[in-house]
Parts: C-alpha cells; sequence; structure tokens
C-alpha cells in the first residue's frame, strides 16, 4: 500500500498544543442520562441564554453554536475547518498511558486514516473527492435503486408479518439495522454475508467518534474496528481491481486509476467513511422516526389514512429528532462568531439538534407536525459537507415507513424504547414493538399477558 503523508494537521494539534485561555463552562450541557433521554430541554436553555458557549463538556472544551442562523453561517463559513481529528485522538492517546506504551504509534497511523475521510477534508482535497463520490450518489443513480431498496424493505418487513398478531418483535434489531445495511453492501458492492461484521466495526467507530470525550476503550475499540475495516476493503479491492461493477468501489477505483485519489489509503479511508455514514445514521433515522410516530398514534392514524404524506412526514420526522445531533469545525485564524472573539484551532460545535427546534424558525418546534411545508430541516447538514447520501437515505425511510403503514397499520409500543447513549449519533438500540389485536388493547393487558 502507497503511503502517503497525512494531510496537514497543524490546525487542529494548535488546539491541543496551544496553552488554554481561561474560558468558563457555560453549566448547560452535561451528557447524563437525562440528556440522552431527551436533549431538546437543555438546547432551549442555551438557545435563550445566548448565541455562542463554552463548553468544557466537548472534547478538550469548545464553542457551541444552537441558533437556527448562527448554525447555518457556521457550516458554510469557509472560515471554519472541517479537519478535526487530530485533536480527539491525541486527547485520547494521552488517556492511553501518556502514549507511553507503545499506543502512540498506533494511533497516528489511526488518526492517518481518519483523517483522510472526505468529511474531514477542506478544499481543494475535499472538492477532488466529492467530485469522485457525487457520480456515484448521482439522483439517477440512486433512483434506480429504488426496486432493490424496496426488495430489501418488503423482505425485512414480511418476515415480522408473518409473525402473529400480539407478538412483540424489536423492530431496530428487526428492520432498522438490517435494512441500512444490507442498502450499504448494495451501494458498495460487498458481500451481504458480512453485514453483521459492518454493523459491529460500524458501532465501534460511531462511539468513538461521536463520543463528547472519548475514553480509552472506545478508543482501542475503533482503533481495532478500523484496522478490520481496512483489512477487509483491501481485500475487497484486490478483487474488484479484476472484476469490475457497477457499484461505488469499482467507481472509486476507475477514478484512483485517473489519478483522482492520491494514496490507496486515501481510497481506503474513503470506503471506511461510507459503512459508517451509510447506516448508523440510516438506522436512527428509522428508530427515531418509528418511535415518534407510534409516541403520536394521532399522527401515526393520519399518515395511515393517506400514504402520499409519507415524503413529507419524513422531512418532519428528520427535524423532531435528528440522528445526527451535531457536527464540528476548528477555527482557521483568530475570528468573531456571534460576537465572541474565537482563537485558530478552537473547536466550534454546531447543534444541528437545537437548531432545528428553534421557535425563530419553526412554530411550535416541540410539536410533532407532518404536515410542516417548505421548511427546510438541518439534519442532512449544510454546505460544502452537505450530506452526500440523502437521497438513499429518504428513499429507504420512505420506503420502510410506506410499507410498514400499508402491511402492519396496527403496530404500537410494546414498552419504552432503549436509547444508544450516543450524545452525536441520537438513536435507539431498541424499539420494542407489536401488532395491536382485539386481546391487547393496551399495555397492561399485553404485561398481564407476558406475566402469564
Ligand atoms: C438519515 C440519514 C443521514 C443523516 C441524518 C446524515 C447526516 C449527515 C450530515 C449532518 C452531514 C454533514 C456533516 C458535516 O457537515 O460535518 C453528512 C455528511 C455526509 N454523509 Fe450523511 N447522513 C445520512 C445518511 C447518509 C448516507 C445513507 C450516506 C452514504 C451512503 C451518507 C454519507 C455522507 C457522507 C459521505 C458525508 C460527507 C460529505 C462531505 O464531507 O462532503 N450519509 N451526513
Amino acid at each position: 500500500m502507497t503511503v502517503v503523508p497525512a494531510p496537514a494537521e497543524a490546525l487542529a494539534l494548535a488546539a491541543v498544543e496551544a496553552p488554554a485561555a481561561p474560558r468558563r463552562d457555560c453549566g448547560l450541557l452535561r451528557f447524563n442520562a437525562d440528556f440522552l433521554r431527551d436533549p431538546y430541554p437543555p438546547y432551549a436553555a442555551l438557545r435563550e441564554a445566548g448565541p455562542i458557549h463554552w463548553s468544557d463538556a466537548l472534547f478538550q472544551g469548545a464553542w457551541v453554536v444552537t441558533r437556527h442562523n448562527d448554525v447555518e453561517a457556521v457550516l458554510r463559513d469557509p472560515g471554519l475547518s472541517a479537519q478535526r481529528t487530530a485533536g480527539w485522538v491525541k486527547r485520547a492517546g494521552e488517556r492511553t498511558h501518556g502514549g507511553t506504551d507503545g499506543s502512540a504509534a498506533e494511533l497516528r497511523a489511526f488518526q492517518r486514516l481518519f483523517s483522510r475521510a472526505m468529511i474531514f477534508l477542506d478544499a481543494p482535497d475535499h472538492a477532488r473527492v466529492r467530485e469522485v463520490l457525487a457520480v456515484g450518489f448521482h439522483p439517477t443513480r440512486i433512483r434506480a435503486l429504488a426496486p432493490r431498496i424496496d426488495a430489501i424493505v418488503a423482505e425485512a418487513v414480511s418476515e415480522r408479518v408473518a409473525k402473529p398478531a400480539g407478538a412483540i418483535f424489536d423492530f431496530m434489531a428487526d428492520i432498522a439495522r438490517p435494512v441500512p445495511s444490507r442498502v450499504t453492501c448494495m451501494l458498495l458492492g460487498i458481500d451481504p454475508a458480512d453485514q453483521n461484521d459492518f454493523i459491529a466495526w460500524s458501532d465501534d467507530l460511531a462511539a468513538f467518534i461521536a463520543a463528547p470525550q472519548p475514553d480509552t476503550r472506545q478508543l482501542r475499540r475503533a482503533h481495532r474496528s478500523l484496522l478490520a475495516v481496512v483489512r477487509y476493503f483491501a481485500g475487497v479491492l484486490e478483487k474488484r481491481r479484476h472484476t469490475r461493477g457497477d457499484d461505488l468501489v469499482s467507481l472509486m477505483l476507475a477514478a484512483e486509476a485517473q489519478g483522482l485519489f492520491r494514496s490507496d489509503a486515501e481510497l481506503l479511508a474513503q470506503c471506511a467513511m461510507l459503512l459508517l455514514a451509510g447506516h448508523e445514521t440510516t438506522r436512527n433515522l428509522l428508530g427515531n422516526g418509528l418511535n415518534a410516530l407510534l409516541a403520536h398514534p394521532e399522527q401515526w392514524r393520519r399518515l395511515r389514512s393517506d400514504p402520499s404524506q409519507v415524503p413529507a412526514a419524513v422531512r418532519d420526522l428528520l427535524r423532531y429528532d435528528s440522528p445526527v445531533q451535531y457536527t464540528g469545525r476548528r477555527v482557521i485564524a483568530d475570528m468573531d462568531l456571534c460576537g465572541q472573539r474565537v482563537r485558530r484551532g478552537d473547536l466550534v460545535i454546531a447543534l444541528i439538534g437545537a437548531a432545528n427546534r428553534d421557535p425563530a424558525r419553526y412554530s411550535e418546534p416541540d410539536r410533532l407536525d407532518l404536515t410542516r411545508r417548505g421548511l427546510t430541516h438541518f439534519s442532512f447538514g449544510r454546505g460544502a459537507h452537505v450530506c452526500i447520501g440523502a437521497g438513499l437515505a429518504l428513499m429507504q425511510a420512505e420506503a420502510v415507513f410506506a410499507r410498514l403503514l400499508q402491511v402492519l397499520p396496527d403496530l404500537v409500543r410494546a414498552g419504552p424504547p432503549r436509547w444508544n447513549g450516543n450524545a452525536a449519533l441520537r438513536g435507539l438500540e431498541a424499539l420494542p414493538v407489536f401488532r395491536r389485536t382485539a386481546r391487547f388493547t393496551d399495555h397492561n393487558q399485553l404485561r398481564l399477558a407476558l406475566s402469564r
């Protein structure tokens, strides 16, 4: 494999190495159990208290922006960089015996690969890689996948239909996990038989990337899983060099042959990124979305009586409980941001989940309203890094909800959902549901039946 020096990391490291200026924690952001269950009250407090706050709870300290217009401005600002991995890795590495146990070299290797993923690149590298991937995510190409996505969804849902009414199943395990992971396999042209490995690897990477303050265990697991992903894709690339297909990996190999990728490592980094970005987020859209719908039975009924509203409904579900709650940027040079002087290397967190509930933008923002029209949500980001897979995610969510309404219209929650404890990639670990029958009309009856 060609080894090429990592892209400039000086900026991200500046934040770690520069002596910290005294800053006071705003005291409004605590990632405790209450927050992980319902982050929206603390978001409202932050939004109301001012446009920008310092929080010690995020990484090694960060500026936090919550209002709609400010989040939009941050995501579009060319004065803010997407390169932000070195600080996380270095910080987590310091907790691994100060990096003196040989982990430092491991961490550097991890960081090198990680930082090449498009989501962490700035112009001009970002534009070069995005141009390659944009071909694979072209709307015509994505639309052509519709029949195959429908078939994947139909298969996952029909197994549940075959179960007797009243039987409890976990929507996350049975539908929300397998559907996006099968679609990701299809997109990348990899064997669906390997999907359980992917889910495990990608869960480890997500737990690290999305932790406000990743610990040693999370770093170690993410490192191990990233190496497993790299080994796996190195094998896939080798085989695909001989037999190209109509998938994203083949497309990236063709781009590499034209010199559009700088190294194998750069190509592998995109494979690892797509694996993670593709299904973790979509799984959370399906889980958070169904959870919100079943918690608002009148909205579920309304949708059932007019399934043509599903595409509009998915938009408000995305706004209401976004699968990606925040993203970050680094300050390139000292500047004023929301009336605050911020310094080169500072981390800025754009709280997408808070912007999606800003009353200055949405009327009654805490109300799920599937009939909302014309108001765009922030859940796919904005600016140069706006989600490239949005069309694919929407297509999957629309297919799943439409199919559920059609064949399992009497779905209800069988108990409280279990949250995944991830502040950035907010989602559910488990969502127990069942089909209501004449016998089980409420939870008490269900509980009684279960205890027998
Ligand atoms: C509901 C599902 C999804 C949500 C909520 C979501 C959200 C996001 C957000 C907020 C960003 C911007 C991050 C930033 O600015 O730092 C992003 C970027 C990205 N997403 Fe998604 N995403 C979803 C599904 C997908 C899918 C299905 C794929 C691919 C199969 C994908 C691939 C990507 C990639 C590659 C980027 C980086 C784009 C760039 O840096 O230019 N996403 N996504």
